[in-house]
Formats: C-alpha cells, structure tokens, sequence
C-alpha cells in the first residue's frame, strides 16, 4: 500500500474530470445564445481551465516520480508521450477560445449592445470541438500506458 500514490491518483482523477466538465461546458455554453451573463460565466469558467490545467501538470509529473512504478515506467513509453501530447494540442487549442472569451466578455461589459461576431464564434465552436475530441484520446492513451502498453 501506498498512500502517496493513492493521494496522487485520487486528486488526479478530481482535476481531470474537472477538466472534461469545463469543456463540456465550454461546448455547450457556445452553442447557446451568448448574452453579457453567458459571456461574463465563459469568461469565468475559462480562467478555472487554466488554473486546474496548471494542478494536472503538477500532478501528472508527481505521479511520473512519486507514483509506485517509478519514473522508468513512463519515460521510455510511446504511448506516455502521446497522452503528453495530446495534452499539449489541446492546451494549445484552448489559446484561441481565451482570448476570444476575455475579448468578448470585455467589450459585452462597455457595451450593452456587443453581440458576438459571427465569424469569431464560428472559430470558437471548432476550437472547442476539437479539444473535445483530442481530449478523448487523453484517457484511452492513459488506460492503454498504465498497463504496459507502448513499448
Ligand atoms: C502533464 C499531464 C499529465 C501527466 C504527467 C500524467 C501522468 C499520469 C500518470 C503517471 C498516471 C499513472 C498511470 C499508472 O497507473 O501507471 C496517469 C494516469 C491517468 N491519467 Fe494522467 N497525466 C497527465 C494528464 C492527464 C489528463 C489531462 C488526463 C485526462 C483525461 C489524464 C487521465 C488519466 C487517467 C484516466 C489515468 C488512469 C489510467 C488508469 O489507471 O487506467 N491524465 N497519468
């Protein structure tokens, strides 16, 4: 038993799911109708994404040396490095969707009348989309190298 490894997996788990609800609210809230409330909750809902992103770094890297098979286990794995980087793409996916929704929830609250252009919404959904879908990758990568697969 190991309760550094458990503690570690546990909050692992707390931060990811959490991280799946914040795009899934992501995905849902831009598919709506985007009054100033709607864009001032995104806006909100966004700034969580970084800093839980931020603790699953941490956490993540924690486990690589903390974790009860040793740092050896992950490195030299393929499929290690592919959940890493997916994690990357969808951070860096993520970039666009922010600065958009800081924009947004800026000009909506100095102008009560800002509606959404069209053409930046239309780039958010497909930012946000296909975080969504590369983030799915990360627990298959995750399952498939927690047992010795990728080497
Ligand atoms: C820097 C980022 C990350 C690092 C360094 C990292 C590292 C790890 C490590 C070391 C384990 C333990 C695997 C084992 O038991 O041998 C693990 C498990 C896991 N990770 Fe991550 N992780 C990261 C991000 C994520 C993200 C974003 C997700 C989102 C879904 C995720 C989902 C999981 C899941 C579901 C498991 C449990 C796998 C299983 O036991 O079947 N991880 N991760």
């Amino acid at each position: 038993m190991d309760t550094t490894d458990l503690v570690l997996a546990i909050l692992h788990h707390l931060l990811v799911f959490s991280l799946a609800g914040i795009i899934g609210a992501e995905f849902v809230l831009v598919r709506g109708d985007l009054p100033a409330a709607t864009l001032k909750r995104l806006a909100g809902i966004d700034r969580h994404y970084g800093i839980i992103a931020t603790l699953i770094v941490i956490i993540g890297i924690c486990r690589v040396f903390f974790g009860l098979k040793g740092w050896e286990f992950y490195v030299y794995n393929w499929v290690f490095w592919a959940k890493m980087a997916a994690f990357i793409i969808v951070g860096l996916l993520s970039i666009v969707p922010t600065m958009r929704f800081i924009s947004w929830n800026r000009q909506a609250s100095s102008n009560p009348s800002f509606s959404v252009p069209a053409a930046e919404l239309a780039s958010v959904k497909t930012y946000v989309r296909a975080e969504g879908f590369i983030f799915l990758l990360i627990p298959v990568f995750a399952a498939a190298m927690a047992r010795g697969y990728g080497y």
